[in-house]
């Protein structure tokens, strides 16, 4: 026997299949939303090379200059520095252990003669706030003197060229004037933060409160020639994850005080 529905009930029907099925036709938009798309890669190993694609050879790099490059991804940015002292000596970059987020040291760099002592790189941990510390790898090249880091700043993300290294002396404006006033730190222009290049990049003037990552870098003693492998310490600033993203091809082009050309080799 065939059952009767009732008009009134029929509608109610309609009307609830109605809501549910344009709930589930928003719920895709609406869970992509909550969770955006994290698109993990793996770290690469990546070679660098000039403009003209030929490797960059260690003992090309000029001393106390940007050299700028993309590393993991293919938007973030970074620095790598041959640093040297004043009068022309290279500055060997010790390891260190470096806190993952601390007070500022408001001092200022004490590499520039040239001696990075032990008490030196104890200072930064003694300010840690959350005991989170991580190691930095020494510096690489014959010297041990090339170092690079994230240049997209830990505090609200300014970018290089906002973010850059100030050689020695080239005076960066910190807050106090004498932490960057000769020169020898890692500046922000945005709101004045300041990092110590020779330790991790430690935090030396507010208001950032997290060293940059560093560019971990490996040098090749037969060939002279250097490869970006891997990123440590805090998230570069405005990413979810260090790959997630599009990363890098297996060669990397560097610019002088510049950004370098969009090209792969
Ligand atoms: S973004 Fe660099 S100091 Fe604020």
């Amino acid at each position: 026997m065939a059952m009767k529905v009732r008009r009134r009930d029929f509608l109610k029907l309609v009307g609830t299949v109605g809501v549910a099925g344009a709930a589930l036709g928003l719920a895709p938009p609406i869970v992509r939303y909550v969770l955006p798309p994290v698109l993990k890669g793996e770290m690469p190993r990546s070679q660098l090379v000039w403009e003209d694609c030929s490797p960059v050879k260690a003992s090309e790099l000029k001393p106390n200059v940007n050299y700028v490059f993309y590393y993991p991804l293919i938007d973030t940015v970074n620095v790598l520095i041959k640093l040297e002292t004043p009068d022309g000596k290279p500055v060997k970059i010790p390891k260190i252990r470096v806190p993952g987020d601390m007070n500022p040291l408001t001092q200022p760099p004490a590499w520039l003669d040239g001696v990075i002592t032990q008490d030196e790189l104890e200072a930064a941990l003694r300010t840690a706030t959350s005991g989170i510390t991580y190691e930095y790898p020494a510096g690489v090249g014959p010297d041990g003197n090339i170092i690079a880091y994230s240049a997209i700043c830990q505090h609200l993300g300014c970018p290089f060229p906002a973010l850059r290294y100030y050689p020695p002396g080239q005076p960066a404006q910190t807050n106090p004037p004498e932490v960057g006033g000769n020169g020898g730190v890692f500046h922000c222009a945005c709101h004045g933060s300041a990092y110590d290049p020779a330790r991790g990049a430690v935090v030396l003037t507010p208001p950032t409160v997290k060293p940059q990552p560093a560019i971990v870098l490996e040098y090749d003693s037969a060939t002279d020639e250097l490869y970006a492998v891997n990123v440590v310490g805090p998230t570069i600033a405005g990413k979810a994850c260090n790959t997630c993203g599009k990363t890098v091809g297996p060669r990397i082009v560097i610019g002088e005080n510049a950004e370098p050309a969009k090209k792969q080799c």
